[in-house]
């Protein structure tokens, strides 16, 4: 492929203009993010750095989005070959290994998204052994949230919090890659054991009979049995909280990919299929499905972003037919409506605007996010770099 110049114009398709544009402000980010890791969310349509706490400075490595950063880094150098990312890129290296050699915030599932994209893209990239050794460290952390007998990982808090215990999420199957990657780095099958039969529980119970999924499911720890569904971030337990639907497609379809489990596939197709079918007229998810045309709701342009990368996944694995060019018709069209209607026209640093962190919460509604940064700019590179190595 020829490589795409951060300040390529006029551009030769709409994807490369999407591309250009979208990497001028990675490119463009390098200095503003220099002094600390951003904020899960913009404001105002602008980063401000990552709060302080009571024990960490501004800008510190913690919270579950630092990874988006680097991921968006990872990116930009496979698409351009320009070192400016790559030298940005490996310069987050050290605070991930940092994090978890120090034990920093890490009581959270989390660490799956946080580690494949900081440490195993530049194991996977550059063979970068310290990247490697940190994102075993950071599986072995995520193991010892797996709790026997009901074969589940739990998603948040201490595994002592009785508010927490035995919850899981519809996100942490995006967790379960960092398992898989750490069996087939150390030849030992616990890892994979334990992402497979996580994925298993998600699959049996939470999708519901109609294809709509819950966002959190809790599991009596004592016994193994499945309790109930409930939403933190969804309209209401019952609703089908946009994201969590989005996360169900591409994060059944990586389980797919590594277990070869059909009824994985299956799960994925069940989650696009509801979601694909409960869009507004330009494609892009208002927060929760339950939501559409009319509503006066904002949408949740990560979720896009995210269902996007997942049905990319889905067609590469479904053979020629109706389906496979159904999923990958209705994908792009999604990514064309974002590229033209939900990026920036000047003063944001967002690659993505218009997105939803936690609705019930008023935190982050009708921002940049950044995963869906992240998210925007992998389903535009899955585009433009056929055969493109995930990094999950
Ligand atoms: N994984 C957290 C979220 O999607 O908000």
């Amino acid at each position: 492929m020829t490589p795409i110049q951060a300040d390529q114009t006029p551009a030769a398709t709409s994807t490369d203009a999407a591309l250009a544009t979208a990497l001028t402000t990675v490119r463009a980010n390098i200095a503003a993010f220099a002094a600390g890791y951003p904020d899960d969310t913009t404001r105002g349509g602008v980063y401000p750095p990552r709060p302080a706490t009571d024990r960490l400075p501004a800008g510190a490595n913690r919270g579950w989005t630092t990874s988006f950063w680097p991921g968006q880094l990872w990116l930009a150098w496979e698409l351009t070959g320009d070192e400016e990312f790559r030298v940005a890129a490996s310069g987050t290296v050290a605070s991930f290994v940092d994090r978890v050699e120090r034990g920093i915030d890490l009581d959270t599932h989390d660490l799956g998204f946080l580690y494949t994209l900081a440490c195993v893209a530049p194991w996977r990239l550059l063979a970068d052994r310290g990247a490697r050794d940190a994102a075993l460290a950071a599986a072995d952390h995520l193991m010892t949230r797996f709790l026997e007998p009901a074969g589940i990982i739990q998603a948040w808090g201490s595994l002592e919090d009785p508010g927490q215990r035995g919850r899981t999420i519809i996100d942490s199957l995006m967790n379960m890659p960092l398992l898989y990657w750490a069996t087939e780095q150390t030849g030992d099958e616990r890892y994979a054991d334990a992402a497979r039969r996580h994925t298993a529980q998600l699959r049996d119970q939470m999708i519901r009979p109609d294809g709509t999924t819950f966002h959190t499911f809790w599991w009596d720890v004592v016994t193994g049995r499945p309790l109930r569904g409930s939403t933190q971030q969804g309209f209401t337990d019952d609703s089908c909280w946009a994201r969590g639907q989005a996360w169900g497609i591409y994060g059944f379809a990586l389980n797919y990919r590594y277990t070869h489990d059909e009824s994985f596939l299956d799960a994925a197709r069940t989650c696009a299929d509801y979601f694909l079918a409960h869009l507004p007229a330009d494609g892009v998810a208002y927060w929760d499905l339950d939501f559409t045309d009319g509503d006066d709701q904002p949408r949740d342009s990560s979720a896009a972003a995210i269902a996007v990368c997942g049905l990319a996944e889905v067609v590469g694995w479904l053979p020629d037919g109706p389906d496979r060019d159904r999923y990958r018709e209705r994908a792009d069209a999604i990514l064309a409506s974002l590229a033209e209607a939900y990026t920036p026209v000047a003063g944001s640093n967002a690659l993505l605007l218009h997105g939803v962190y936690d609705w019930p919460s008023s935190i982050g509604v009708d921002e940049g996010t950044l995963w869906g940064d992240y998210f925007y700019l992998e389903a535009l590179a899955r585009k433009v770099l056929p055969g493109w190595t995930l990094y999950w």
